[in-house]
């Protein structure tokens, strides 16, 4: 574990304890993402908690920073670090996720696959700002891709899933069908 997260900060922790209670007397996804909703919420309200360890970005790619992993694996924190004009493939999670911006603004655009199994974008592009937070998962909506929507600035938002995403199997796609296994990992961890 990287040492930012032994003694992460008051904000972060509290989030932690609430998310965990909530994960625990959920009786399905869709209580526990009402119920997380609001907690994530509040935790990216204010920008000051964050130590900078964690939320430097790279100049050649986003990277993600682990914040805390669940001791029984039921979820992980992260944060994502976009540098200007940054983004994703288009991919999947195969776990809940909620994504809460802190700093600066992203965009998500969700996609769908047409009779063809081509990926198609499915509603407008959303934009996420500040205090904001969206939900992924694969019965809500699992593929997308994002990016940084600012083109001089770094943008940063903090992720919570289901599960210790930096070690999920999970797939980045193609528009024309294709399909690439990728795990994260994080930027902080030694595989
Ligand atoms: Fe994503």
């Amino acid at each position: 574990m990287p040492n930012e997260t032994s003694t992460p900060a008051p904000r972060l922790q509290q989030f932690i304890a609430q998310l965990s209670d909530t994960i625990a007397r959920s009786a399905d996804e869709a209580a526990l993402l009402a119920g997380a909703t609001p907690l994530l919420q509040a935790l990216v309200a204010h920008d000051d908690w964050l130590p900078q360890a964690l939320a430097q970005p790279h100049p050649a790619h986003y990277q993600q920073f682990l914040l805390h992993a669940d001791p029984a694996g039921r979820f992980s924190v992260v944060s994502f670090v976009w540098g200007p004009g940054q983004g994703t493939p288009i991919h999947d999670h195969t776990v809940w996720g909620l994504i809460g911006m802190l700093r600066g603004t992203e965009e998500g655009q969700h996609f769908a696959r047409d009779a063809e199994g081509r990926w198609r974008p499915e509603g407008p592009p959303q934009a996420l700002h500040p205090g904001e937070v969206q939900a992924v998962s694969p019965s809500v909506g699992d593929v997308h891709r994002v990016r940084n929507l600012l083109a001089d600035q770094v943008s940063i938002s903090i992720h919570v899933y289901g599960a210790d995403i930096g070690k999920v199997q999970r797939h980045v796609f193609t528009e024309d069908g294709g399909v690439k296994p990728f795990v994260s990992g994080y930027a902080n961890v030694t595989p």
